[in-house]
């Protein structure tokens, strides 16, 4: 906003606040008048036979208005009570308020923005010093991509940094869940972490199920935002063709890459729902989006976020949940009954940009156009046969084999 703007929006406020005091001016004349002729004729303009019988005994009206007054002294006084009281509630919301920051006038209509950006938490490093101390030397401008692997993916893991690399990216990391991960990162020159053996939640790495594994992702991802990083978590399954912290807005507590597959459900939608037997209102509206992959975000370091993490691992840790079901109605629901929702923003990714393997088989490589753009990563999240189409996506994108894509099949049936 420019500051002429401003001054001119404050002219313009300045001018509207005139006329508003000359319209209040105008409506207060007009309720005291009403006022008094309702004080005057409080039983109505035509009132019982008997009521008008009084009032022509000039004798009477005093003792009528005495009454009358009193009976508005009574109301004025219910009346003040009742504002003390709202009073004291107000001021209650307002402390609250306060804490929160200084309060702000609305402003003009159009020019209301609400904050979507969350402040950041500050930093702790002895939550894992060993870690901020990596991290300081991995990190460009506080953030990072992440990605945890055992041995039995090394092969995707290859693919994934290799693409990685070729693109120049230098702030990624890997967290290796065992030995043999490790080494091959450190043989390949590629970032490494791995957890001392005496931190408890490492032991879920080796013994627990595909369920708890999924469930310390976002134990292990909680560190990294207590240590004031923004996290780009990423599955292992997905090629890197441009850097993607140019194409981050960097607004909202997670930015997620989609399962959606076009605008609707990528963005969201209304869908009908058609109950025929209801007659009149036989259709009934829902609101709809496909799901959040939780094997691409990217997730900022704050109070909302790292209550994701907590919410999702916590029910992992309880239910026998798929993660990525539990990481979206964390973020979705509202609040009801006792249940607290958890309001953390959220930005939906370019699906264009940051593109799901249905997008690309089911859609991009049969259109002339789409073909011709150049997403920021493919995630082969809908196919199983992940490594052989993975290096399909280097093919064509990297190689620029035009029928590298050709042979799969558009789904794994
Ligand atoms: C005045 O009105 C009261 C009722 O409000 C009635 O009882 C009384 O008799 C009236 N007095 C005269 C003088 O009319
Ligand atoms: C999807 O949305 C974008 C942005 O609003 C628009 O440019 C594009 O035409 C839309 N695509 C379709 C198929 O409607």
């Amino acid at each position: 906003m420019s500051w002429g703007r401003r001054d001119g929006s404050l002219l313009k406020n300045y001018g509207q606040s005139l006329r508003g005091s000359k319209i209040t001016i105008t409506v207060g004349i007009g309720i005291f008048l009403g006022c008094i002729c309702a004080f005057m004729f409080s039983h109505g303009f035509l009132g019982s036979d008997s009521q008008l019988q009084e009032r022509t005994q000039t004798s009477n009206i005093t003792s009528q208005q005495e009454e009358n007054n009193a009976n508005l002294r009574k109301q004025v006084k219910e009346l003040t009570e009742k504002l003390q009281r709202a009073q004291q509630e107000t001021d209650q919301a307002q402390k609250q308020v306060r804490v929160m920051g200084e309060k702000k006038k609305a402003g003009p209509f159009g020019m209301v923005k609400s904050a979507r950006t969350n402040p950041t938490v500050a930093p702790d490093e002895s939550v894992n010093p060993r870690l901020a101390k990596l991290l300081e030397g991995v990190a460009v401008k506080k953030e990072l991509i992440v990605t945890l692997a055992n041995s039995n993916v090394k092969e995707m893991l290859e693919v994934w940094f290799t693409s990685i690399k070729r693109v120049g990216i230098t702030n990624y990391l890997v967290v290796a869940l065992d030995d043999e991960v490790e080494d091959f990162c450190k043989s390949n020159k590629v970032p490494v972490y791995k957890r001392d053996p005496d931190e408890g939640i490492d032991s879920i790495a080796k013994t627990g199920g595909s369920h708890a594994v999924s469930g310390l992702k976002f134990r292990v991802l909680r560190e990294f935002l207590q240590l004031g990083y923004s996290v780009l978590l990423s599955d292992i399954d997905i090629v890197y063709l441009q850097n993607p912290f140019d194409h981050i807005y960097r607004d909202s507590d997670i930015e997620s890459m989609t399962d959606g597959h076009d605008n609707m459900t990528a963005y969201g939608y209304t869908d009908v729902f058609d109950e025929p037997a209801m007659g009149w209102s036989r259709y009934a509206f829902t609101m709809r989006i496909w799901v959040y992959n939780s094997g691409f975000f990217y997730i900022r370091p704050t109070f909302p976020a790292i209550e994701l993490l907590d919410r999702v691992a916590g029910r992992l840790s309880r239910e026998n949940a798929w993660d990525q079901a539990v990481f979206n109605e964390e973020l979705f629901y509202p609040s009801y009954l006792r249940y607290d929702g958890l309001y953390a923003s959220r930005r939906t990714m370019d699906f264009y940009n940051f593109m799901n393997s249905k997008v690309l088989f089911k859609t991009v490589r049969h259109d002339g156009r789409l073909r011709k753009h150049k997403p920021v990563v493919v995630h082969v999240n809908y196919h199983p046969d992940k490594l052989p189409r993975m290096k399909a996506v280097v093919e064509f994108y990297v190689n620029g084999k035009q029928d590298a894509l050709a042979p799969f099949s558009l789904g794994s049936g």
